[in-house]
C-alpha cells in the first residue's frame, strides 16, 4: 500500500521511470551485444589453441560470483538512494508550496536545515553506493587481466618449446584483450542495472497499485431521462482505517429541488458528496440516482452528468477561457461570457487586463478567495447539468461578494436536483430541504420553517450561528 506525499511520487514518476528507461534500453542494447561477443571471442580462443583458452577463461567464474555479489549488495544501496531522493522531493514541494507559511512562520532556518540534513543523506548514501564499485570495477579488471598475463607466460613457454609462432601468440594475445573488453562493460552495466532494478520495483509499485474504485464491468447508462432523485440507502462509510464517518444513513434529495446539508466541521457533509461523485465507494448500503446505483454507471458518465464545485475551489495555470471550457470543449465565446455573468463573475473578468485571455494562476494574476469561487461556479454553470452538488467554501468573504455568490448560485439553482453543503445562513433559506447532521447521522430534517417550530438542533446552530457561519445574513 503506498500512500505517498506528491513529491514522493513525481520523483517515482520523473526520475524513478528515467532510471528504469536507461536500464532497459542501455541494457539490452549493450548486454546483448557483449554477451554476443564474449561467447564469440570464447569460442574464437577454443578453436585457435584450446590449452590457452583454458587460461584465458579461468577467471570468468570468478568475475561471475564478483558480479553477483555487487549486484545483490548495490540494488539494496540504490533503493535506499532513491528513497532518500524520493524523500528529498517530497521536502522540496513541500517547501516551495508552503513558501508563504514558512515566511510567516519564519522558519526558513528550520527548513533550510531540514533540507540540508535530506540532502546530505542522499549524498551518504549515494556515496556509500559508488563506494562499492570503487573497489569493484577496478577488482575486477584486475582478476580478468590475469588470465592474460597467464597467456603472455604460458605463451612464452609454448614458443620456446616451438609448439607455437611468434606470430599466433600475437594474433591470441589479442583476441583474448578483445574478451575482456565487454566482460568490463558489462560490470558497468551490472552496476546500472542494479539501480534501473531499484528503480523499477519503485515504478511497478505505482503501476501495480490497486484502484480504489472500480469501473462498472457492465455500465448501465447514466439516467438522463428525467430530473434526478438521489436515495442513500442505508449507507455505511469509513475512511481507510478510520473511524466511522457516515453510520447507517437514509438520505432523500427530491428530484428538482434543493437540499442543504449542514452540521459542524468534520460531521461528514463532504463525504456525502464524495460518494455521490464515487471518489470514495459505500462500505455498506448504496447511492442511487433514479433508482440506478452510481457502482452500475461507468465513472465518466456518472461525473460527466455531475456539476461539483468543490470546497476548496480548484482553477489551472493558464487564461481564464482555458479555465472555463473544460466544462464544454464545443462552448462559443459568447456562452462562455453568459455563463460568467450568471455566476457574477463577468464583472471582474472584463476588468481583467486580457479579459478573457488573461493568465490567471501561478504565472498570472492571482486571484480572490471569492473570486475563484465564483469561476468555478461559472464552469459549473457552463457544463449545465441536471444534478449539482456545491460545497461551500468555508471561507469568509465581505458581504458584498456574499451576495454575489448567492446571485450565482440561486442561477444555478433553477431546474436542477441540488445539494448545498452549507455554511451560510442565506443559501440554507432558500433550501426546499434542510439536513441537519452530525457524527454521520441526521439528527433533524425539514423546511427551514419547521425546523424552526422544532426548537431543536437547528434552532440552536441558528442560535449560534457564528459557531458554523461565518457571515451573518
Ligand atoms: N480523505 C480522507 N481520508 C481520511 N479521513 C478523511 C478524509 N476526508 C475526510 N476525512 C475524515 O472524515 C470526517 C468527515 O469529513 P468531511 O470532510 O466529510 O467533513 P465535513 O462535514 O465536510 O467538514 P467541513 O465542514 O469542515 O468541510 C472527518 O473526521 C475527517 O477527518
Ligand atoms: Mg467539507
Amino acid at each position: 500500500m503506498i500512500r505517498e506525499k506528491s513529491g514522493e511520487v513525481a520523483s517515482r514518476v520523473m526520475e524513478d521511470v528515467q532510471s528504469l528507461e536507461r536500464g532497459l534500453l542501455d541494457g539490452s542494447e549493450q548486454g546483448i551485444t557483449a554477451v554476443l561477443q564474449v561467447l564469440g571471442i570464447t569460442a574464437m580462443l577454443f578453436w585457435l589453441q584450446p590449452s590457452l583458452a583454458w587460461l584465458v577463461v579461468l577467471p570468468i567464474p570468478v568475475l561471475l560470483l564478483m558480479m553477483r555479489n555487487h549486484w545483490q549488495h548495490t540494488r539494496k544501496n540504490w533503493k535506499t538512494v532513491r528513497e532518500s531522493a524520493g524523500e528529498l522531493n517530497s521536502l522540496l514541494v513541500e517547501d516551495i508550496q508552503g513558501n508563504r507559511l514558512i515566511q510567516s512562520f519564519a522558519l526558513q532556518e528550520r527548513e533550510h536545515r531540514r533540507f540540508m540534513l535530506q540532502a546530505n543523506d542522499l549524498r551518504e548514501k549515494t556515496l556509500k553506493a559508488m563506494y562499492r564499485w570503487s573497489f569493484y570495477n577496478p577488482l575486477a579488471n584486475f582478476v580478468g587481466t590475469l588470465g592474460i598475463v597467464a597467456v603472455v607466460g604460458m605463451g612464452g613457454w609454448l614458443i620456446m618449446q616451438d609448439a607455437m609462432t611468434p606470430g599466433a601468440l600475437l594474433a591470441y594475445f589479442i583476441y583474448a584483450g578483445m574478451l575482456y573488453e565487454p566482460l568490463n562493460r558489462l560490470h558497468g552495466l551490472n552496476h546500472m542495472l542494479a539501480a534501473a532494478t531499484a528503480s523499477g520495483k519503485r515504478v511497478f509499485e505505482v503501476l501495480d497499485h490497486p484502484v480504489d474504485i472500480e469501473d462498472a464491468k457492465d455500465p448501465v447508462p447514466y439516467p438522463a431521462a428525467t430530473l434526478p432523485r438521489i436515495v442513500y440507502h442505508d449507507v455505511h462509510f469509513a475512511y481507510q482505517g478510520r473511524d466511522t464517518v457516515l453510520d447507517h444513513l437514509n438520505l432523500e434529495l427530491p428530484a428538482g429541488k434543493m437540499t442543504a446539508l449542514v452540521g459542524h466541521t468534520g460531521a461528514g457533509k463532504s463525504t456525502i458528496a464524495n460518494l455521490l461523485l464515487r471518489y470514495y465507494d459505500v462500505s455498506g448500503g448504496a447511492v442511487s440516482i433514479n433508482g440506478v446505483d452510481v457502482r452500475a454507471i461507468s465513472l465518466k458518465d456518472l461525473r460527466s452528468h455531475i456539476g461539483y464545485v468543490a470546497q476548496d475551489p480548484f482553477l489551472f495555470d493558464g487564461t481564464v477561457l482555458q479555465n472555463m471550457v473544460l466544462a464544454a470543449p464545443d462552448a462559443t465565446e459568447d456562452q462562455v461570457i453568459a455563463a460568467l455573468e450568471g455566476a457574477r463573475a463577468w464583472d471582474f473578468v472584463s476588468k481583467l487586463p486580457n479579459g478573457l485571455n488573461t493568465q490567471i494562476g501561478e504565472r498570472g494574476i492571482r486571484l480572490s478567495m471569492g473570486e475563484k469561487q465564483r469561476l468555478t461556479i461559472a464552469r459549473v454553470l457552463l457544463k449545465n447539468p441536471t444534478l449539482l452538488i456545491f460545497d461551500e467554501a468555508t471561507s469568509s468573504v465581505d458581504t458584498e461578494t456574499e451576495r454575489y455568490i448567492q446571485e450565482a448560485i440561486d442561477n444555478l439553482m433553477t431546474g436542477r436536483t441540488v445539494l448545498v453543503i452549507a455554511h451560510r445562513l442565506s443559501t440554507v433559506r432558500k433550501a426546499d430541504q434542510i439536513v441537519v447532521l452530525e457524527h454521520g447521522r441526521i439528527l433533524e430534517q425539514g423546511s427551514h420553517e419547521a425546523l424552526m417550530e422544532r426548537q431543536g438542533h437547528y434552532a440552536k446552530l441558528w442560535s449560534y450561528q457564528n459557531d458554523w457561519i461565518p457571515t451573518a445574513p
